[in-house]
């Protein structure tokens, strides 16, 4: 189907009865197809297609490309990713390290199927992945997961395992640690609430979703700011989840402006 939408075309949503319209060629209309694209791409399950170098990889288009900036922008030197699923994700951070010539992935998951772990080792990339496989917030894993990252300057952790409010809120006690000064920690599928409406959504995505841990953490950790620049492109399954770490410097800044 092609859509005919000429510069005077409105966008109306009707819910429950109730209707919605705004101009097409509006920042509302951006925001509502960005919406509506994201809640039906949850639906027909998009973010399962995408492959990185042959590997499944469950992302949508959008932050893939954003993850890439800020790969790019922080040269990382240990990525730790919690939930590897195939292993795509895993793939493209490594391939993005192995253009800069440096660094290394640490892939965690409670379960990395043979086939998928068979896939991930034959590939490539593997020579700059670990994998680690037991529960992102068992102590052992956590403790691997330290020793790997312990001389490194700088430390990239997205979490994409578990999306429960709690299990993200306990990831991010966890890992939120060794992201290292002016590094992000990225917490993936904030948006399980807001497409909790769709026809294969459950009610108790409302609360229990990961946008619930990130708001609970920033409001009682200072020491991470959430950076909006990553979720520009309107759609994402990310919002608010990429969160900065303050450098001590900007902590003392923060701390002198406080005072005055
Ligand atoms: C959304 S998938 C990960 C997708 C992957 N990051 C990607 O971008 O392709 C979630 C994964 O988290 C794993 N998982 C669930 N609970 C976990 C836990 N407690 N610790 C580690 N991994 C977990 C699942 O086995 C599953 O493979």
């Amino acid at each position: 189907m092609k859509t005919t939408a000429h510069p005077d075309a409105r966008l109306a949503l009707t819910t429950k009865g109730e209707t919605t319209t705004v101009d097409l060629y509006s920042p509302e209309g951006l925001a509502m197809v960005s919406d509506l694209w994201l809640k039906l791409s949850a639906e027909f399950k998009v973010m399962y297609e995408p492959t990185w170098m042959g590997v499944r990889i469950i992302q949508l288009p959008h932050d893939i490309v954003q993850v890439q900036e800020l790969i790019w922008r922080l040269q990382p030197d240990v990525i730790v990713e919690t939930g590897v699923a195939h292993g795509g994700s895993l793939i493209f951070s490594a391939s993005l390290l192995e253009l800069m010539g440096k660094g290394h992935v640490i892939g965690i998951d409670v379960e990395i199927r043979a086939h998928n772990r068979a896939n991930i080792e034959a590939h490539p990339m593997k020579k700059r992945i670990t994998l680690i496989e037991g529960s992102s917030v068992a102590a052992e894993t956590v403790a691997q997961v330290k020793a790997l990252t312990r001389d490194a300057k700088t430390v990239l952790v997205l979490l994409d395992s578990n999306h429960s409010a709690a299990h993200v809120a306990e990831e991010i006690k966890l890992y939120g640690p060794l992201v290292t000064d002016g590094s992000y920690l990225v917490v993936m599928d904030g948006a399980q609430g807001h497409v909790s409406d769709i026809p294969r959504g459950k009610a108790e995505w409302v609360q229990d979703n990961p946008l619930t841990a990130i708001r609970q953490f920033l409001a009682t950790n200072p020491g991470f700011v959430m950076d909006p620049h990553y979720t520009r492109l309107h759609v994402t399954s990310n919002p608010e989840g990429y969160l900065r770490k303050l450098t001590s410097e900007e902590i003392a800044a923060r701390g002198r402006a406080a005072a005055e």
